[in-house]
């Protein structure tokens, strides 16, 4: 009698997974190994049974090997994955693929329990990891960045790419994604040229005028800032509560930069009583003094660094106290201060320095170093390091996905020579490169980690400080997440530090990809599971909720322009009193920056059309029930979490919605 193995293949859904060509199977079990008669045409989006009766028992299987074939045309093949229903059980073996099948080579997806190296003995798998790392340290390879700007070391290094087309098949966009990405930067192209033409015997010299350009997309908060911009409380909220809620620190004595000359006592005083009742923050662009401005279309651009001194109100409210725009220097020993009672325009353009100070670090430290740079380092050392039956790869997978693409169209789109910062940002041209430089400076181990970073900056405990309270709750749930896996496959400490992939892994982030990080504080070796476990929790949560909070605020806080200036024309003013409407609008962005601005960050900000929910991945990396059961309980506190912040949000006039975990996603994609 036969023995009768029923077999699923099923294939992508994403446009293109099909294929024309011929796949053949094989069975490959402990006692032997048999072909299946059967030819496959993979179809978009099917689960394909097919029934072998063999001769003889396989025996326990450990692999399902594939062939494509073809004559003329490599028709790629998504394979989701593969499961077999051996003779006599009603169980099924899985074996995970979510990969292009591409060529006419033997591909090996081993059977998909987790295991780490040497665990149980059988050779044949102990061989595979070695193989198929083999050939991912080939695929995958870092270099540094030095292709992209005049730097040359010292910035994180980025996977081996000068263009999209170097990049492995794998990792690239679905074609849905493509194509949704090049739609929305052709729509926005066609916006610009509408708005350039509207305006284009336009004045451009009252703030009004800005209205002139605030159309097309566009969210609902957006429409609020657009009325309520210019409140002090407004400005100060969105150092708690923005898309940039990364800068602000309690103060705990006055900073040094801060220059008091005589007649300021009463500031002084009102400071330091501040100061005393733990009320008194500060926000310092310290980081921008000195890098070069940029020059656009011959015209230089200016910056500034400028120090925000502000108080929280017993009711939540952070409320501005003064700024001093530039840093004291030779021949500005004391920095005019711009106070709330001032001018109101000289006030005004004196937050507006502020706020473009913001956009800066915003998007070259927050957003494009710590989360954009740091995610690709664990994806690249992930796919060098980990093989695919390594439990953390399959914890890790679903966090990676797109993130080596999107940061390649970043370099050679935003932030190349030529780029759209170079176009718009006055830290284009150059300055952006030596910023990220400094930036990497204060790239510790404990930044990344909310726990230790909101407690350095003295942020715990505010009621009104909402990505704080959210980032702590999501920092607890992933950590249970992670904890929950790591418990299944590392028994004990010296499982973990026995582990050569884990330890090859962890030190290829730390020494190499983050260049030396051992010196901020970043583990080169694990040594216990409840380090693991927090270095673990700071991928996950660095790939999916950090970037959501800094990603998704763009498309609120940036567009409407004078909010969030890209750059500024005109020196920042030493004096108060000549000020005029005329300084405020020779300073903000002209028609075309702003353009650009609204365009860029509606791109980067709007939900992406494909995005998984953080933890609501479809691919089944893991067949271990234990594991299927510690993601099902993530999936339950994450809603929990959910329906906490949605009952909160009703209570508040400015609904804090970024870290929602419906809104986040479960990796790095825009
Ligand atoms: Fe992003």
């Amino acid at each position: 009698m036969g023995h009768c193995y029923r077999i699923r293949v099923a294939t992508g859904a994403w446009l293109f997974s099909g294929s024309h060509n011929c796949v053949r199977l094989w069975l490959v079990g402990e006692r032997g190994e048999a072909e299946l008669e059967l030819q496959l045409r993979p179809v978009r989006g099917e689960k394909e049974e097919f029934v072998l009766d063999s001769p003889e028992d396989l025996g326990t299987l450990q692999f399902v090997k594939l062939r494509k074939q073809h004559s003329l045309v490599d028709d790629a093949w998504f394979c989701d994955r593969i499961t077999v229903q051996c003779p006599g059980t009603s169980a099924e073996t899985a074996f995970p693929c979510y990969r292009w099948v591409q060529g006419k080579g033997v591909l090996s997806l081993p059977e998909g329990t987790a295991r780490l190296a040497g665990d149980n003995g059988l050779d044949v798998f102990q061989k595979h990891r070695e193989k198929e790392l083999k050939e991912r340290q080939q695929i995958y390879c870092f270099v540094p960045t030095s292709s992209w700007a005049t730097w040359k070391e010292g910035i994180p290094l980025t996977i081996a790419a000068n263009c999209l087309d170097d990049l492995h098949p794998n990792v690239r966009f679905q074609e849905e994604k493509r194509l949704d990405f090049e739609w929305a930067l052709k729509a926005g192209a066609l916006e610009m040229v509408l708005k350039r033409v509207y305006t284009l015997l336009s004045r451009w010299n009252r703030l009004e005028d800005f209205d002139l350009i605030f159309w097309g997309q566009k969210s609902a908060l957006t429409e609020k800032i657009h009325q309520c911009w210019q409140e002090d409380d407004f400005f100060g909220y969105q150092f708690l509560n923005g898309t940039n809620p990364m800068l602000l620190r309690r103060s705990t004595s006055l900073p040094s930069r801060l220059v008091l000359p005589s007649g300021t006592e009463e500031l002084q005083a009102q400071l330091e009583k501040e100061l005393q009742n733990g009320s008194l923050f500060e926000a310092d662009f310290i980081l921008l003094d000195g890098i070069p401005a940029n020059v656009i279309k011959g015209e230089k651009q200016y910056l500034a660094a400028p120090l925000v001194m502000l108080k929280m109100e017993p009711n939540g409210k952070l409320l501005p106290m003064v700024i001093q725009i530039q840093p004291p220097n030779p021949s500005f020993p004391t920095p005019t201060l711009f106070l709330p009672s001032d001018p109101p325009l000289a006030w005004l353009l004196a937050k507006s320095w502020v706020r473009n100070s913001d956009f800066q670090l915003h998007q070259l430290q927050y957003h494009l170093l710590n989360t954009h740079l740091v995610a690709e380092v664990i994806a690249v050392a992930t796919m060098r390091c980990l093989p695919g039956l390594h439990p953390v790869f399959k914890l890790l997978v679903p966090h990676i996905r797109y993130t080596l693409e999107i940061n390649t169209r970043a370099r050679t789109q935003l932030i190349s020579d030529g780029g759209l910062f170079d176009q718009a940002a006055n830290t284009g041209g150059g300055g952006h490169v030596q910023l990220l430089h400094r930036a990497m400076a204060q790239l510790t181990y404990c930044s990344l980690c909310p726990p230790d970073d909101l407690a350095d900056r003295g942020l715990l405990g505010i009621p009104s400080a909402l990505y704080a309270h959210d980032a702590l709750q999501l920092w607890e749930i992933i950590a249970r997440y992670v904890e929950g896996i790591v418990h299944l496959f590392y028994q004990r400490d010296d499982i973990v530090r026995g582990d050569p992939e884990l330890q090859a892994w962890c030190r290829e982030i730390t020494e190499v990809g983050l260049c030396q990080a051992q010196n901020r504080g970043f583990p080169i070796s694990l040594q216990s599971r409840a380090q693991l476990c927090h270095f673990l929790t700071m991928c996950v949560f660095t790939c999916t909720a950090q970037h959501g909070a800094i990603n998704q605020g763009q498309l609120d806080w940036y567009a409407w322009v004078p909010n969030a200036p890209c750059t500024m024309r005109m020196p920042p003013p030493t004096t108060k009193e000549d000020v005029t409407l005329a300084t405020v609008m020779g300073s903000l962005p002209d028609i075309r920056q702003s353009c650009l601005q609204m365009t860029i960050t509606w791109h980067l900000g709007r939900r992406q059309p494909d995005m998984v929910p953080l933890g609501h991945h479809k691919e089944e990396y893991f067949s271990d029930p234990q594991a299927k059961a510690v993601l099902s309980q993530f999936q339950t506190d994450l809603e929990n979490l959910e329906n906490e912040i949605t009952a909160r949000n009703e209570q508040l006039d400015l609904p804090y919605e970024y870290l929602k975990p419906s809104r986040i996603e479960n990796s790095v994609t825009i």
